[in-house]
């Protein structure tokens, strides 16, 4: 089949990847002439395991190509909209660029094409396009929702090990040419109309946010209580009914998805009059859960002003040079309001741009950056920082208190060590191993 894919973010680029792989012809467009450059290339614009390889594997084998632009008749089977959907400021997803590309498409497509939402957008948004589609005197157009569930730093795997797809059409045709086009992938497919399967990705996502939210709460009663949140979420897990994934208690979540997509749930439940009280929730806990280190930071430092903090990690998880809605911004953001020094550290990511107003340098040797620094904060469960020589970082430290904010350090370890460890939800099991170093 020939499919095109417009957008070449994350999801755009990796499913256009994945159907080329797959054996199909595929089009990548994106506006941004940079970036439809690297790719003619073949360099990836984004950190991804395995995108690189697979994407010199379909450049050299012609299967994908890629332009900025629309600009002769099209002839495609199916056409993905893969643009970002960015929350306004009421939560809701903005859909400016979905709707300039339906009225792009709509000038190119050949007749009886089909259009296909990989954006998450709103319960509803198929049938908008319907009606703008309708206007334009497109109506031969389908229209069909196919919910994009990969994660970063493991996109390439999830696109080919779907745990379910889940193709929202209204007319068999259009069945048929999903159920083609995906010929290849082992996974159970769930048929719907477009606004169930708008909502399964909504739904799906706003869940695993709710588990995070969730086992974050009772670490923090954990904490007051005396009991250890590692083995209640591993026991808890244990349950099927339950399940073990998205238990690990810590800074809360980030990204491109949860964050947005948890807000948008929100304000479509309200513009259907519905107050989705326990969302709400699960979206203010997360806010709270990033400032966690700040009173143990003031504990230990006493009066903040004019003291150095190296935050361990910037990237919103391992895996992933993606900063989108890391809560080290947030963490970074109030500690120098109190004038704290911050100082930031990343594996992958090397500055930051357009977060704080001038570009910030992210230094890439934790040891430079822990140097002389009065506390640091784990931010992200990075191996390259759960390795480190932990003794030579109590001697370079000026003082030497970790933050762990992902419970992925072992307090027997750090003690050993000479660091004074706190974290989240941990404190019981660890003031048994470690007595006096645990603040
Ligand atoms: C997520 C969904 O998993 C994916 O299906 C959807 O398509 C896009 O959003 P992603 O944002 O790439 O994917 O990351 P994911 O691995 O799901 O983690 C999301 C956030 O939750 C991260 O900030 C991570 O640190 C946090 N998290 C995850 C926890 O705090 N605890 C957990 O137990 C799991």
């Amino acid at each position: 089949m020939i499919v095109t894919v417009v957008g070449t973010g994350y999801v755009g680029l990796v499913t256009g990847l994945a159907f080329a792989k797959l054996g199909h012809e595929v089009i990548c467009i994106d506006k941004e002439e940079s970036k439809i450059d690297a790719l003619k290339r073949a360099q990836a614009p984004i950190f991804e395991p395995g995108l690189e390889e697979l994407l010199k594997e379909q450049t050299t084998n012609g299967n994908i190509r890629f332009a900025t632009s629309m600009s002769v008749p099209w002839s495609s089977d199916i056409a993905f909209i893969a643009v970002g959907t960015p929350s306004l400021s009421t939560g809701e997803a903005d859909l400016t660029a979905v709707f300039e590309v339906v009225d792009e498409l709509a000038q190119m497509l050949q007749r009886n094409s089909i259009i296909g939402t990989k954006s998450t957008v709103p319960v509803g948004t198929a049938h908008k396009i319907r009606m703008r589609l309708a206007l334009l005197g497109r109506q031969d157009i389908s229209v069909v929702s196919v919910p994009e569930f990969l994660r970063e730093g493991s996109a390439i795997h999830d696109t080919f090990h779907p745990s379910r797809l889940v193709f929202g059409v209204r007319d068999q045709r259009s069945e048929q040419v999903l159920r083609e086009l995906h010929a290849g992938l082992d996974a159970p497919i769930v048929v719907t109309e477009n606004e169930t399967a708008e909502m399964i990705k909504y739904a799906s996502n706003a869940f695993l946010a709710t588990k995070i939210s969730f086992i974050n709460e009772i670490a923090n009663i954990c904490d007051r209580v005396g009991a250890d949140v590692a083995t209640v979420s591993r026991a808890m897990g244990l349950d099927p009914r339950i399940g073990s994934s998205f238990l690990r208690a810590g800074l809360g979540y980030g990204g491109s998805c949860f964050p947005k997509d948890t807000k948008a749930l929100v304000n479509i439940a309200g513009q259907a009059d519905y107050d989705f009280l326990l969302l709400k929730a699960v979206v203010e806990v997360n806010q709270l859960q990033r400032l966690r280190p700040l009173s143990k930071l003031r504990e230990w430092l006493g009066e903040l002003r004019g003291k150095t903090v190296t935050l361990l990690g910037t990237a919103f998880k391992p895996g992933t040079d993606d900063v989108r809605e890391s809560p080290a911004l947030d963490l970074a953001q109030v500690l120098e309001a109190d004038g704290v020094i911050v100082r930031f550290c990343d594996p992958v990511v090397r500055s930051l741009e357009g977060v704080f107003g001038d570009p910030i340098d992210v230094i890439a040797d934790a040891y430079e950056a822990l140097t002389d620094a009065d506390a640091a904060v784990l931010v992200t469960e990075w191996n390259e920082f759960i390795e480190l020589d932990w003794a030579h970082v109590a001697d370079i430290m000026a003082s030497p208190y970790i933050f762990d904010g992902r419970n992925v350090l072992d307090p027997r370890k750090m003690r050993t060590c000479g660091i004074v460890l706190s974290n989240i939800g941990m404190s019981a099991a660890s003031q048994n191993l470690t007595g006096a170093n645990q603040l």
